[in-house]
């Protein structure tokens, strides 16, 4: 594995190759989710890139940007097991100028759920996901559901910017308890570990109650409040029933269907969903 710090150096080197190229990018504090990504992208392309980069443009003010979770020891070791062939880690100042061209998340879908919360937020992620994009060139990009909303909005950009990659969507992964894999999840005590469990438990208990004939929204999203009110460390900021473009269903179409969430456990947000 080849860790690089410099576009030119990457371009380099991918050129070198005319081989078929997964990519594969975070932010570090490499978990069981990034991995299962990592994976998937090894088993269908020639070559794996992963990166690493805490994007700042994503995050708002009083975010977690200074704080956020750094393993880089580990997400080396990671990646080297992974079989990865280039982790690109770049710097701020390598990625970013100080007057650039922006872009702009979509008006409605990028500023509901997520967006409304986080104004922003997908502003500075679609601009730092089109800039890895075009410095890699991959034919598959691997991103997972865990950021429906994320997910969403980048296979928009791509279509509306014509650009060349084919986005692979990849499942969400649990730890065994249910709770997604999250870098965020280091920040939860003991007791708000135990409490986050609500979340999963509220999106499977939805799901089994549309398993048994229950397909009203408004329900279904009272049986899952009620189980997220059981904890008052647990504060709900949403729950939604959406369709795969994000337009809010009265009632759950199967195979159309996103169940989301979004709560807060003391400083600390977390976002799962579920896909009917
Ligand atoms: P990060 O939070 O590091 O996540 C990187 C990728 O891993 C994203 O596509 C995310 O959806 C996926 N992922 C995270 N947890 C997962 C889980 N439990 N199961 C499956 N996939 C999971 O998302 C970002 O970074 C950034 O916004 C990024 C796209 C890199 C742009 O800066």
């Amino acid at each position: 594995m080849k860790i690089i710090n410099s576009i030119d150096k990457l371009r380099d080197e991918l050129k070198k190759n005319n081989k078929s190229i997964g990519f594969v990018p975070t932010m570090g504090a490499l978990h069981d989710g990034h991995i299962s990504l990592i994976k998937q992208s090894r088993v269908q392309n020639e070559i794996v890139v992963v990166s690493i980069f805490v994007n700042p443009t994503q995050f708002l003010e009083g975010e977690d940007f200074d704080s956020y979770p750094n393993k880089k020891e580990a997400d080396i070791k990671i990646c080297e097991l992974c079989k990865v062939d280039y982790l690109f880690m770049p710097e701020i100042s390598t990625l970013y100028d100080t007057d650039e061209v922006l872009i702009k998340a979509p008006k409605i879908s990028g500023f509901i759920f997520e967006g409304e919360k986080r104004a922003g937020h997908f502003d500075g992620m679609l601009q730092v996901v089109l800039k890895l994009l075009n410095i890699v060139k991959p034919k598959n990009a691997y991103f997972g559901k865990k950021d429906a909303q994320q997910l969403s909005l980048i296979s928009q950009m791509v279509k509306n910017l014509y650009i060349d990659v084919n986005i692979v969507a990849c499942d969400i992964v649990r730890e065994n308890d249910g709770l997604a894999y999250s870098s965020r999840n280091v920040y939860l005590s003991k007791t708000q570990r135990e409490e986050s469990l609500l979340i999963s438990k509220s999106l499977k208990k939805a799901a089994k109650n549309i398993g048994m004939g229950e397909y009203s929204s408004k329900i279904l999203i009272e049986q899952m409040n009620n189980i997220l009110t059981q904890s008052n460390l647990v504060d709900v900021e949403y729950i939604s029933i959406v369709n795969r473009q994000f337009r809010k269903l009265e009632s759950v179409e199967l195979q159309n269907t996103i169940i989301l969430v979004a709560v807060k456990i003391g400083k600390t947000r977390l976002i799962d969903n579920i896909w009917i």
